[in-house]
């Protein structure tokens, strides 16, 4: 079988950026270094931090007043930020630059007295930072059937959670435009993303079988697999090499191997070695 790998796939620019500051974090503050969930959604890169002291938690309650919180690339909620910095806590802020632009897009347009239109999904780390940094509550849309039941009117400004595909923003600003008196859209989905997503999709369409590799919590490995998938693809969707099922690969023999925005060399590297060895 031949084996092709989408180019660009693996660690993103704000994924490398995050893991070296908490790396060096770990490295130079004494005391409980620690994430509030996993700094990226890949379980094997954060099973590798916690060897490295960087651990994880769940509410800050368990981080010592001694200790650190380092912010992941996602961002955190501000109202969150002030109670670290009331307990006493050290802060290290690796909130991926691309994030910080939607939150502050976000902020800005609130000041300018537009009502928020987030275009992503709800319970995201990186949504909940977004809206946890506005005043008022912001409207969290996953698609454009969502938009006309919320009857938006007036001013309504937009944002996109970073790793959304172009096509959802699109068809959001198309459902809210014949419904409000002004429209501010700032387009916050990452470069890095859409050519991650083109890259799999061009590669998809010459293979027989795609191999979609990254954290099964992790949204932008998701939305690369349904993408190959809604695009006709027989794609998968794993984690190691593990999960390799030999029945897939019967009579096929192009594979597309692509790794999302989370997802180490190392392990697309095992995978393709596995599959060549099948
Ligand atoms: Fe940042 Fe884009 Fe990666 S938003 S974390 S560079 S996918």
């Amino acid at each position: 079988m031949n084996v092709t790998v989408a180019p660009g796939s693996g660690f993103c620019f704000g994924v490398k950026r995050a893991l070296k500051i908490a790396f060096e974090a770990a490295r130079k503050h004494d005391g409980q270094v620690a994430t509030l969930g996993p700094i990226i959604h890949n379980p094997q890169v954060v099973a590798k931090l916690e060897e490295e002291g960087l651990s994880v938690v769940g509410s800050l309650d368990e981080i010592p007043r001694d200790g650190t919180l380092v912010v992941r690339s996602h961002g955190l909620p501000g109202e969150i930020l002030e109670r670290a910095l009331e307990r006493g806590m050290s802060i290290v802020d690796a909130t991926c630059p691309f994030v910080k632009q939607a939150q502050d897009a976000a902020a800005r347009l609130e000041r300018e007295g537009y009502r928020i239109v987030i275009v992503g999904e709800r319970d995201h780390p990186e949504v909940l930072s977004v809206t946890g940094n506005l005043r008022e509550h912001a409207t969290v849309v996953e698609g454009p059937e969502s938009v006309e039941p919320l009857g938006v009117r007036g001013k309504v400004g937009v944002v996109c959670q970073t790793t959304q595909p172009m096509e959802h923003l699109r068809a959001v600003v198309d459902a809210l435009l014949p419904a409000v008196r002004e429209l501010r859209v700032f387009n916050t989905v990452c470069a890095a993303t859409l050519e991650r997503q083109e890259n799999a999709l061009e590669l998809a369409a010459r293979v027989d079988i795609m191999l979609v590799v990254g954290g099964k919590n992790s949204a932008n490995t998701r939305r690369l697999w349904e993408l190959c998938k809604e695009a006709g693809s027989d794609a998968y969707h794993i984690e190691t090499a593990d999960e390799l099922e030999p029945a897939w690969f019967e009579g096929k023999r192009e594979v597309g191997v692509v790794g999302g925005a989370s997802t180490p060399h190392w392990i697309v590297d095992e995978i393709v070695s596995r599959v060549e060895s099948m």
